[in-house]
């Protein structure tokens, strides 16, 4: 039931049910520097600790309103008052505490340009605070969704075991600009600061999943609830100016379908799906080449591994994919007795962190071990490089005096061109 209630927000608890609210992303009105124009609004008139009363009342009813699994994010910012700081980001983060909220994390919001001056005892302001809090430690976060796999430097291709395949987490710091006049189309941003749209879809990503319900106590110029809308989300807000309810209505009105047509493009990332794919290839290959490094310390020479990507189905909690080891050994002990030191090679750290589900095959016959290679299109790689293939064999033989990784894995990955990035 999508609706902005041109209501004041202290009347939450009577308008939204108890536990229907997935995740809250606000900017509380400001203290007492901006007139929103209505007799009722929260701020400006106010003295300061009638305020914080006002934004604690709000922020109880929304964690009643909340279910077990939400969230709340706010976006606030320090002032000064008298010449000293007013720190309220955190006057807020002891309120929302009090309210039951658990801060869960505290992220800078960067922006790309403010005005070029600042007071005396004051750098200049180029920052706001986003405070994360969830309302019990079982919440939706979906990292993976938001993770980077474009601004990477090439360290990836040499230790593909230490990144994700979903690409880099978020840092701390969020960069997003400023919206500017005329970014939501003609006339309509007469509002005093709205937030900017990538930040509050990157927040809707994070937390929430299509058909959630999606909340703004402080609605103003509708972002979020604009937001919520374009990805498919359902929303409900409160605003007290009915001026900016009713442009928020028009505006939707006539974005809607083609920003729900452009999130459901935005949805599927190729390049996402290539950098996983290079990291398992990357981390099947270098396990091959870790595993005949470590079993030196045994003693056992191992000559060549073929490594075959296998079925992926059945992986463990942590695994990203599977593959067989055919392992070509020259055998200075029982077969029995080597199976159990590569066992346990295979069982500690380092390769115990690759998440390969790995089966080992142990050959002592050239011979054997040839025919394993028979009948498919297979890539050479050395043991000291296994991003970049040496030759193809297309069935050919397979040189003996040449320690070798063999695989039906694919890859060549010049580490060069991702230098720059
Ligand atoms: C900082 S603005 C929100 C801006 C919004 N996030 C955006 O992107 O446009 C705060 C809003 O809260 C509204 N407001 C102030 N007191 C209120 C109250 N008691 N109930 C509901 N809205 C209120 C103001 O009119 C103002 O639009």
């Amino acid at each position: 039931m999508a609706t902005i209630y041109n209501s004041d927000a202290r009347k939450l608890n009577k308008l939204i049910a108890d536990n229907s609210i997935d995740t809250t992303i606000t900017s509380p009105p400001y203290f007492d520097m901006k007139d929103y124009g209505h007799k009722n609004q929260i701020g400006f008139g106010q003295d300061y600790n009638a305020y914080l009363e006002d934004l604690s009342k709000v922020m109880k009813s929304v964690f009643t309103a909340t279910k077990e699994s939400g969230s709340l994010w706010v976006i606030i910012d320090t002032f000064k008052r008298n010449d000293t700081v007013i720190p309220l980001p955190f006057d807020f983060s002891r309120i929302a505490t009090e309210a039951g909220w658990k801060l869960q994390d505290i992220i800078i919001w960067k922006k790309d340009k403010t005005v070029p001056w600042s007071r005396k005892g004051a750098t200049r302001k180029i920052f706001e605070y986003v405070l994360f809090f969830t309302k019990s430690s079982n919440f939706k976060y979906y990292s993976d969704r938001t993770r980077d796999t474009k601004d990477l430097k090439e360290w990836w291709i040499k230790y593909p075991e230490r990144y994700s395949p979903f690409g880099k987490s978020l840092e701390e710091i969020w960069e997003f600009s400023i919206p500017t006049q005329g970014s939501w189309g003609e006339g309509y941003i007469k509002h005093f600061c709205p937030l900017p749209e990538d930040l509050v879809r990157r927040i809707i990503t994070l937390t929430t999943d299509e058909g959630d319900m999606i909340l703004d106590p402080f609605s103003g110029s509708g972002t979020v609830p604009a937001q919520a809308a374009f990805m498919k989300r359902d929303y409900s807000g409160f605003e007290l100016n009915a001026e900016y309810v009713k442009m928020f209505k028009t505006y939707l009105k006539k974005n809607l379908k083609s920003r729900v047509i452009e999130y459901e493009r935005s949805t599927h990332s190729p390049s996402q799906e290539e950098f996983k794919e290079n990291i398992i290839k990357l981390r099947i290959l270098k396990f091959a080449k870790v595993l005949i490094k470590k079993s030196k310390i045994y003693d056992i020479s191992i000559s060549h591994i073929l490594a075959i990507r296998s079925d992926e189905t059945k992986l463990g909690a942590h695994q990203v994919s599977a593959a067989k080891y055919i392992v070509l050994i020259e055998p200075t002990n029982t077969i029995e007795q080597i199976k159990e030191e590569l066992s346990k090679i295979i069982g500690c750290a380092p390769l115990s962190k690759f998440g390969i589900s790995a089966e080992l095959i142990i050959k002592t016959e050239f011979s054997e071990f040839e025919s394993e290679c028979e009948n498919q299109e297979l890539y050479i790689y050395s043991t000291s490089n296994t991003h970049k293939f040496k030759e193809k064999t297309a069935n050919k033989k397979i040189k003996i005096n040449e320690k070798a990784i063999i695989s039906n894995i694919e890859i060549s990955i010049n580490e060069t061109a991702y230098r720059s990035i």
